[in-house]
């Protein structure tokens, strides 16, 4: 079965909502993300982002472009959902943000060139059609010295265990009845690189991502969630989220426009 990004606008009006498997990237995604984001952006913008601009691509219910809000940044989201995007404007407006979200893709942002101090693109390049667009694409509204961080899921034995097998192929523990990715989509890092490097963005050292929770029964929580028994949100707190040595299942990084 093709990947079925149409998911987003089926479930997308209630991204926010700890019942939705979409907030499996919340839980314990967000923080978890957003801290090694921190990390690099002190090392290599510094601590004062008010009135930097920060492009969200993929931007979803909006879980990262509200983090990168509230500490400074005028975020603009793009993402080619419009029930994400209506959800997110909505999520937005009522936490009194004010973040710019736009229909579109990143394979064609409708934004200007060099507009962007910093862009981000997380959990979504394994969902793209063509990568090497949204790569150019990125590196075109990047000024010069501009900052891209993403995250994304590797292409291995581990990621297909975890990505495809018991969060989308087995019944008991799978987040929806359809296919959210396709594991051959997936992007090793040195593929990444590799593009990154050709479309004008040096790339930075990659670390791992993953859940951070050594506990094997953390397999019947999403069991428990897949029936309705406890919030996906929790779910996501449980595994614990984050920065891990292993870059087996997920990986996060930067890279800086040349
Ligand atoms: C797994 S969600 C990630 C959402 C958000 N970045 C986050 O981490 O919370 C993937 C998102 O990518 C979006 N998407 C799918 N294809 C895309 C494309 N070609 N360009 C930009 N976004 C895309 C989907 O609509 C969806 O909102």
């Amino acid at each position: 079965m093709p990947i079925d990004n149409d998911v987003y606008n089926r479930v997308g009006e209630s991204w926010w909502d700890e019942d939705n498997p979409l907030n499996m990237l919340h839980g314990s995604l967000t923080p978890g993300r957003f801290e090694y984001f921190r990390e690099v952006l002190a090392a290599r913008v510094g601590g004062d982002y008010t009135g930097m601009r920060a492009l969200d691509i993929g931007s979803g219910g909006g879980f990262l472009a509200e983090e990168f809000a509230k500490v400074g940044f005028r975020v603009v989201g793009i993402d080619p959902s419009a029930v994400s995007v209506a959800a997110a404007r909505t999520h937005a407006a009522e936490g009194g943000l004010d973040i710019d979200y736009r229909l579109g893709s990143g394979e064609r942002l409708p934004v200007q060139d060099k507009e962007f101090d910093v862009a981000y693109c997380c959990d979504v390049l394994e969902h793209v059609s063509d990568l090497e667009a949204v790569i150019g694409e990125t590196a075109r509204v990047l000024r010069p010295g501009g900052l891209f961080l993403f995250d994304t899921i590797n292409r291995t034995r581990t990621s297909r265990l975890v990505a495809i097998k018991i969060m989308q192929e087995w019944r008991w523990t799978r987040l929806f009845d359809t296919d959210v990715h396709d594991w051959s989509m997936c992007i090793r890092p040195d593929e990444l690189i590799d593009v990154m490097g050709r479309r004008g963005l040096r790339p930075g050292a990659v670390v791992g991502l993953g859940p951070r929770s050594r506990n094997p029964l953390r397999i019947l929580d999403m069991a428990r969630a897949a029936r309705g028994r406890l919030p996906w949100g929790e779910v996501s707190r449980r595994l614990d989220f984050g920065r891990t040595r292993s870059t087996a299942i997920s990986y996060m990084g930067f890279a800086v426009r040349t």
